[in-house]
């Protein structure tokens, strides 16, 4: 009760520290105001932060009016204050701010530009060298260049930096594994990795295999039936990675009574849903309960079949009892599941938009080896659209590379810029899945993170990417018909366009 109460008391504060700081950006910066009113990208990926921003600006220009009637002395300091604040914000988002105390060049700005603007990290790189300082929201932030570049920050600094805070922490105990530090981060990484082995890929490839089936067919059949004969993949996309996550997760089959009350409530806990606290938590103990149930029925069946939890609980025999474990993998399936979907996304936009390798796939000798067609289209996928950043917070301050880092800024390795470096991949704009016959090294090409960190969900990803490219390969004929500019989604990743439209037919053999 203690440690809630703690817990509860210092969210309160810092969320009041926010607020202040927020509303003090909106007196100072009023193009922020004016920006996230029309920027579409904002409005997608954080909705949240729009409706506060424009919110605290709506009152005070009530408390203007209001003042500039009843209280006009008033209004003269307060004018005054709005002025300073606009000051200070300008003097502090100069390249030079900081300099003399050893900070890297760059703009601490205010707001939300540097998220909607594509070429924000690389004109900062070519501007101002591979480590400059700009900022997410409301935290200063550090970008840095290079995967070899960052690999040695975090291999020198491991003690000075820790993982930055999921929005997600609030409802595990203990928080999410990424952001989990020391040995606590050891110990379920461990176990996680463990259970994310050889055994499970090979019971849970079946599940996989006929999600992608079915899934494949309804966007067939969903053609035949509309009368603009497309469909949008994404979101069926994400119903299809979804159905077949709650089975290798937790055994739930497609055709379970309780699978669809699963994926209902994924609706409701979901971060981009931004349902009340009161609501996510109750939605969780129902899903947690539901998870138990379909746990114990599975264990006294004829046929046990692996499953994520089950696989955990060899390892961690009371896995189902901590709170921890259970929620982790609760949210490993919604924020793994996210990523997935979208990495599906790019991976068939790609091969639509590049028929002569999808035919080629579809006619090719089934290879399963990692220099596959099917594998390389992928690594390339990952490569252009889906490797973003490794995110840290700097714990105390310290130097890098004659730079200071300055404790609590956010740091941001950019995995992105690094895997266009021309210097390693030749016409790195391009798609072409060739230039991953050459093997590279893991400080050259990173799509999954780096050292003790790394994503363990790597082999998982790349099954069902691999899997579904070759079934639309081999089993469809699909082709673009409505397109539109690439969107920053409400996943926050940038994404083909909303607009986009694919017919599918089923191949003749
Ligand atoms: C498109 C698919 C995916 C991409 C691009 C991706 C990428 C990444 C990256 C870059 C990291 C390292 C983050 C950092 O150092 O800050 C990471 C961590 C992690 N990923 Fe993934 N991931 C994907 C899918 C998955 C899947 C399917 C799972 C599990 C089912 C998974 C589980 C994890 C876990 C548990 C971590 C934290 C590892 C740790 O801190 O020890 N990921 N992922």
């Amino acid at each position: 009760m203690r440690l809630y109460c703690g817990f509860m008391v210092r969210r309160t504060v810092a969320m009041a520290r926010l607020g202040f700081r927020r509303a003090t950006r909106v007196a100072g910066a009023p193009q922020e105001v004016l920006h996230v009113f029309v920027n579409n990208d904002i409005k997608r990926s954080h909705p949240r932060y729009r409706r506060w921003v424009l919110r605290v600006f709506g009152l005070e220009l009530l408390l203007i009016f209001v003042l500039a009637v009843v209280a006009p002395t008033v209004l003269v300091p307060l004018l005054a204050t709005l002025v300073a604040f606009t000051a200070f914000y300008a003097w502090r988002a100069r390249s030079q701010w900081g300099r003399a105390r050893g900070l890297p060049q760059g703009s601490v700005g205010v707001g939300t530009r540097p998220i909607s603007d594509p070429d924000h990290y690389r004109n900062g790189f070519a501007a101002h060298g591979p480590i400059f300082k700009s900022n997410y929201l409301d935290l200063p932030m550090l970008c840095v260049e290079g995967i070899e570049r960052g690999t040695r920050l975090f291999d020198e600094h491991e003690d000075q930096l820790r993982p930055a805070a999921s929005p997600w922490n609030r409802f595990i105990p203990g928080g999410l594994v990424r952001w989990m530090d020391g040995d606590t981060h050891d110990e379920y990484r461990r176990i996680l990795a463990g259970a994310l082995g050889a055994r499970l890929f090979t019971a849970v490839q079946p599940s996989i295999d006929e999600g992608i089936d079915r899934s494949c067919a309804a966007m067939a059949e969903a053609c035949a039936l509309d009368p603009s004969g497309a469909v949008q993949p994404f979101p069926r996309l994400i119903d299809m990675v979804f159905s077949i996550w709650a089975d290798v997760f937790f055994g739930f089959r497609h055709d379970d009574q309780s699978t669809a009350e699963v994926l209902a409530i994924y609706d409701v806990i979901s971060l981009e849903r931004q349902s009340p606290d009161r609501e996510v938590r109750r939605a969780l103990d129902r899903l947690e309960h539901l998870i138990r149930q379909q746990h114990a029925s599975a264990a006294s069946a004829v046929e046990v079949r692996p499953t994520l939890l089950s696989e955990i609980e060899r390892r961690q025999p009371d896995a189902l009892d901590r709170p921890t474990t259970v929620r982790n993998l609760i949210y490993l399936m919604e924020s793994s599941g996210n990523d997935v979907a979208g990495l599906l996304n790019w991976v068939l936009k790609h091969a639509v938009d590049h028929p002569e390798i999808l035919k080629e796939l579809g006619q090719g000798s089934v290879d399963e080896g990692p220099k596959s067609l099917a594998n390389r289209m992928v690594s390339e996928t990952l490569r252009l659209e889906q490797s973003e950043e490794l995110a840290r917070v700097v714990r105390e301050t310290f130097t890098f590379e004659d730079q200071v880092l300055p404790a609590k800024w956010a740091v941001r390795v950019r995995v992105h810029e690094s895997h266009r470096d021309p210097s390693i991949f030749e016409s790195p704009n391009d798609y072409d899945p060739n230039r991953f016959l050459e093997s590279l090294t893991p400080l050259e090409y990173a799509p999954f993170g780096v050292d003790k960190r790394a994503c363990t969900g790597a082999s998982l990803t790349r099954t069902i990417a691999t899997s579904f490219i070759t079934k639309v390969a081999t089993g469809y004929e699909v082709v673009s018909i409505a397109d539109g500019p690439r969107e920053f989604s409400k996943f926050r990743h940038w994404a083909p366009s909303s607009e986009w439209r694919t017919s599918w037919t089923v191949r003749s053999p």
